[in-house]
């Protein structure tokens, strides 16, 4: 079975009670069970992984290189700046499909600028939770393609 895995990194262990008014109010774990959800229906397997620490992140993707077809990655604040997560993404096989809850567009000068973007497979920036079921179903379908399955 294909397996893709769900990466987020700093501070999205406080979705929630974190910046409700940018984030919403859904915790991790609302996010993983209505990925879990979908994950059934595209008969794929997820594993989840969440961090806040930029070593345990690359960790996690040399790990998803053997281990997963695709990835699914919310680099948290790391997006707008990490060089080291951006050659841990080039240094894997597997397409990695880059998400955001947040327009990061319509925020912050700092945030409109992704040092990831370039590596990934695509964006999928300010739909809320749904973003990561929408970078599911991208990943999916690049997976399909890198294994022969169609998109
Ligand atoms: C975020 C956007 C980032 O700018 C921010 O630092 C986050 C969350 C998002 O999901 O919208 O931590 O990646």
């Amino acid at each position: 079975m294909m397996r893709i895995l769900v990466l987020s990194g700093p501070n999205l262990n406080m979705l929630g009670s974190r910046e409700p008014h940018v984030y919403g109010t859904e915790t991790l774990k609302d996010v993983e069970e209505m990925l879990v959800a979908l994950g059934g229906e595209l008969g794929v397997e997820l594993e989840f992984y969440q961090s806040n620490h930029e070593g345990e992140l690359i960790d996690a993707l040399h790990r998803a290189h053997a281990s997963s077809q695709a990835a699914v990655f919310n680099p948290g604040a790391f997006t707008h700046y990490s060089y080291a997560l951006r050659d841990g993404i080039s240094a894997i096989d597997p397409p990695v499909v880059e998400c955001h809850l947040s327009n990061l567009f319509a925020r912050e000068g700092f945030r409109h600028k992704s040092v990831i973007t370039p590596v990934c497979a695509g964006q999928v920036s300010g739909f809320g939770i749904q973003s990561y079921a929408l970078a599911l179903r991208a990943a999916v379908a690049l997976a399909g393609k890198a294994v022969g399955e169609g998109a």
